[in-house]
C-alpha cells in the first residue's frame, strides 16, 4: 500500500468532492483485509467499514468467477429478458439453432450481439415501455451451419440482418419486465434498411454512389456499438467498427490518407462481405465506406420512421453519445472514437431544446458545433493524475481547416473528423470507449479501455493516457468549467487505474488505490450512471484468467460510488461473453444488462444450457428478491 504524502483534498479535489483520506481509507483498508486473508472476513471488514463511507453501494460485493453463469450478490436474482434469434412478431420464424435460418427469417428475429440499449417508458402506463437495443456484429462460428466466413451473397445478407438495432415492447407483469411478441412497436432495423443522411455532410460528393446520387440515402447501419438517448425520446445508435465490414477485389487497390486513417484494407477483417456483396468493394463502390462512421437517429415509437445519420457530430468509430445541456438549454453530445490514439469529441447545437414539444427538436443534431479534446500532461501523480484541458472547434475555416490542409468544406471537415483533429493536435487516447454524465454534479466519466501501442509512434506516455502498454485501461472523468457543458475548458483527473494488485504492486501496473485483489477487473468498457449516481462499470477485457489477468475471472459489472472512489463487484457473465449494455427501469428495480458473445471461443451454453446447444447474446433483468432499489 502506497500512501500520499499528505491527506488534505487539493482544491480540485474539494471541487470533485473525492477527499484523499476517503481515497486512502478505502483502499488501506482492503490491503488490511487481503493481508487478513480469507474473503468472507475481507468482504465483512470491507462491508463494514465502507457503510459510512458510501451509503450508495448496499449489497456485498461478490468474488471473481469463471463459471458458465450469472453470478450476482445474494439477495439479486436474472432472468432473461431476449436472446438473438428471438421472432419479434406474432407467427414469426423460430430460432434455428442449426444455423440453417435464412437471411429473411433473421429480418424479423432479435438481432446478435447485444450492445447499448435504451428504455422509453409510455408516458400513460407505469407498466409498458419499449427498449432499442443495438446489436453489434455476429458470431459466424454459431450464425451458419458451416460455421465460417460467408460463402455466398444469402449468407452475407443474414449477417446484415443480424446487425444494427432491435425495437421491442417490454410489460411489467408481477413486478417483472417482460419481452412482448407481436407488438405493434417492434422493429428491425439492420444492414439494409433504408435511411436519410443529414446535416452538413448531406449530399456531399463524398456520400454519393451510383445507387445513390443524391449522397442523401444510405442502406442500412452495423457494427452498432452504442448508445444515447435524447431528452425529447429518440434513441441514437452508434456505429463503430464499420470499415471492418469493406474489403477490396483489387489486391493491388492504394488507399488514400483519409481511406487509410478509417482503417481501410483490401482484407476485410474476418468479416468477408465485400466477396459477395459489391457495395462492400471498396473498388466497386469506395464512397459507401464514407457514409457509415456516424451517429443514427431513431424515433422507437414510430415504427414506421426512417432512421437518420446525423453528419453533424462527425464520422468516426462511435462508441456511444451522451446526452447534456448546457446552462442556456442546448444539447451537448460527448462522444468517443474507440480506436488506439484516437480522439474525445463533444457537440453542441446551434438551438436550445424545446422540452415542451418534442417534435420540435426534430432537426437539432443537424445544427451545431463539433469539438475535440486536448488535454495538458497533468501533475504527473503516479496514482491519481489530474490536470486541465481544452476544447478545439472543428469549424470548416478555422485553425487551418481549410482547402490548404486538405478541408474544402464542413462537409469534408465532418467525415474526414479524425484527420481535421489530428491538424489540431488533440490528445491521443488509450481507446475511449463510453462515456456517462453524473445525474448529480454532472462531472463526465469516460472509460479508456487499454492501449498496448502507448508508448510507441506519436502516442507519449502520459496525461489521463499515464501507462506504456497499458493492458488494463483507466476511468477518465472531467468537470467542465463554471460546471456549463458549455465550457471550452476543462479539469481532469483519473477515477480509477485498473490493474492486478495480485499480481503487480502499487501502480502502474497494481491499479490505483481503489482496485483491490477483491475488485480487479481489467479493460473497463461500459458504464451508466443510475438516478441515485451510482456508477456502473461493465468490462470487455481478457478473461483468460492467467498472467497479468489472473484472478479477474470472467467479464463483469461493477459499481462504484463516484465520491469515496470504493468499487464492489455487482456480477460476473458467463464464460466468453463481453458485459454491455445497461439500462435501468424508471423505478430501479430492474436493472437490464447485456451478455455479448458467450462462448466467444466455445465453452458456453448461456442461457438455457441445452446439451450441445448454442450460447445466445442475450439481455437479462437483474432484480432484487425483497423487489428494492438494485444497487441500495
Ligand atoms: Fe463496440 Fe468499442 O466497443
Ligand atoms: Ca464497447
Ligand atoms: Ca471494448
Amino acid at each position: 500500500m502506497k500512501l500520499l504524502e499528505d491527506n488534505q483534498p487539493t482544491d480540485l479535489e474539494q471541487m470533485v468532492g473525492l477527499s484523499r483520506r476517503g481515497f486512502i481509507s478505502a483502499g488501506a483498508l482492503c490491503g488490511a483485509a487481503m493481508f487478513m486473508g480469507g474473503s468472507l472476513l475481507s468482504r465483512s471488514v470491507l462491508a463494514a467499514s465502507v457503510s459510512e463511507a458510501s451509503p450508495l453501494l448496499g449489497f456485498q460485493g461478490i468474488a471473481a468467477a469463471t463459471g458458465d453463469t450469472i453470478s450476482l450478490p445474494s439477495g439479486y436474482t436474472s432472468s432473461v429478458l431476449i436472446s438473438w434469434g428471438q421472432p419479434l412478431h406474432q407467427d414469426g420464424p423460430a430460432f434455428d439453432p442449426s444455423g440453417n435460418g435464412s437471411a429473411k427469417s433473421q429480418e424479423q428475429q432479435f438481432g446478435d450481439n447485444n450492445d447499448g440499449m435504451s428504455l422509453f417508458p409510455f408516458p400513460d402506463d407505469d407498466n409498458r415501455a419499449l427498449m432499442a437495443i443495438n446489436n453489434e456484429y455476429t458470431n459466424y462460428r454459431y450464425l451458419f451451419a458451416h460455421g465460417g466466413q460467408p460463402t455466398s451473397a444469402e449468407d452475407v445478407h443474414k449477417a446484415q440482418a443480424c446487425e444494427g438495432v432491435s425495437v421491442i415492447e417490454v410489460q411489467r407483469k408481477n413486478g417483472q419486465w417482460q419481452f412482448v411478441q407481436g407488438s405493434r412497436y417492434n422493429r428491425r432495423i439492420h444492414g439494409n434498411t433504408p435511411i436519410r443522411v443529414s446535416g452538413p455532410a448531406a449530399g456531399d460528393a463524398l456520400l454519393k454512389t451510383d445507387a445513390d446520387s443524391s449522397g442523401t440515402q444510405v442502406l442500412g447501419t452495423f457494427q452498432n456499438c452504442a448508445n444515447g438517448k435524447t431528452p425529447w425520446g429518440t434513441y441514437l445508435t452508434c456505429e463503430e467498427n464499420f470499415t471492418d465490414c469493406f474489403g477490396s477485389s483489387d489486391s493491388a487497390q492504394v488507399f488514400d490518407a483519409a481511406q487509410k486513417r478509417y482503417g481501410a484494407s483490401v482484407a476485410s477483417k474476418e468479416i468477408g462481405w465485400h466477396a459477395h456483396d459489391p457495395r462492400f468493394d471498396l473498388a466497386h463502390t469506395p464512397n459507401e465506406l464514407n457514409r457509415h462512421g456516424w451517429v443514427v437517429e431513431i424515433d422507437p415509437f414510430d415504427p414506421q420512421s426512417t432512421p437518420v445519420k446525423r453528419t453533424a457530430l462527425g464520422r468516426f468509430k462511435h462508441e456511444n453519445a451522451a446526452l447534456a445541456e448546457t446552462r442556456d438549454g442546448r444539447a451537448v453530445v460527448y462522444m468517443g472514437d474507440d480506436e488506439r490514439g484516437e480522439f474525445i469529441y463533444k457537440f453542441i447545437s446551434r438551438d436550445r431544446i424545446d422540452h415542451n414539444n418534442p417534435k420540435a427538436n426534430r432537426d437539432l443534431l443537424d445544427h451545431g458545433t463539433l469539438y475535440v479534446a486536448r488535454f495538458d500532461a497533468g501533475d504527473g501523480n503516479p496514482d491519481h493524475p489530474k490536470g486541465q484541458g481544452q476544447w478545439l472547434e472543428l469549424t470548416h475555416g478555422k485553425a487551418g481547416l481549410d482547402a490548404s490542409n486538405g478541408f474544402a468544406s464542413q462537409a469534408q471537415v465532418l467525415v474526414h473528423a479524425r484527420l481535421a483533429a489530428s491538424q489540431l493536435n488533440a490528445t491521443r487516447m488509450d481507446r475511449p470507449e463510453w462515456i456517462v454524465v453524473s445525474p448529480k454534479d454532472g462531472q463526465v466519466y469516460c472509460t479508456l479501455t487499454n492501449n498496448v501501442k502507448r508508448g510507441e509512434d506519436g502516442q507519449p506516455v502520459g496525461g489521463p493516457n499515464p501507462r506504456e502498454k497499458n493492458v488494463y485501461g483507466q476511468i477518465l472523468r472531467w468537470r467542465e468549467t463554471g460546471d456549463d457543458h458549455a465550457a471550452m475548458t476543462f479539469t481532469w483527473d483519473l477515477f480509477l487505474i485498473a490493474g492486478n494488485p495480485s499480481v503487480h504492486a502499487g501502480t502502474p501496473k497494481g491499479g490505483s488505490a481503489n482496485i483491490t485483489p477483491q475488485n480487479m477487473f481489467n479493460s473497463p468498457d461500459g458504464l451508466g450512471f443510475d438516478k441515485d449516481g451510482r456508477l456502473w462499470i461493465l468490462t470487455d477485457g481478457d478473461f483468460s484468467n492467467s498472467g497479468d489477468f489472473a484472478g479477474m475471472g470472467n467479464n463483469q459489472m461493477l459499481c462504484a460510488d463516484p465520491v469515496s472512489g470504493e468499487i464492489r463487484r455487482f456480477m460476473v457473465g458467463p464464460v466468453g461473453c463481453e458485459v454491455t449494455g445497461i439500462s435501468f427501469a424508471p423505478d430501479q428495480r430492474t436493472l437490464f444488462v447485456g451478455i455479448q458473445h458467450p462462448g466467444e471461443n466455445g465453452g458456453s451454453t448461456f442461457p438455457e444450457h441445452l446439451p450441445g446447444g448454442k450460447p445466445r447474446s442475450s439481455v437479462i433483468a437483474i432484480r432484487r428478491e425483497d423487489g428494492g432499489v438494485v444497487g441500495a
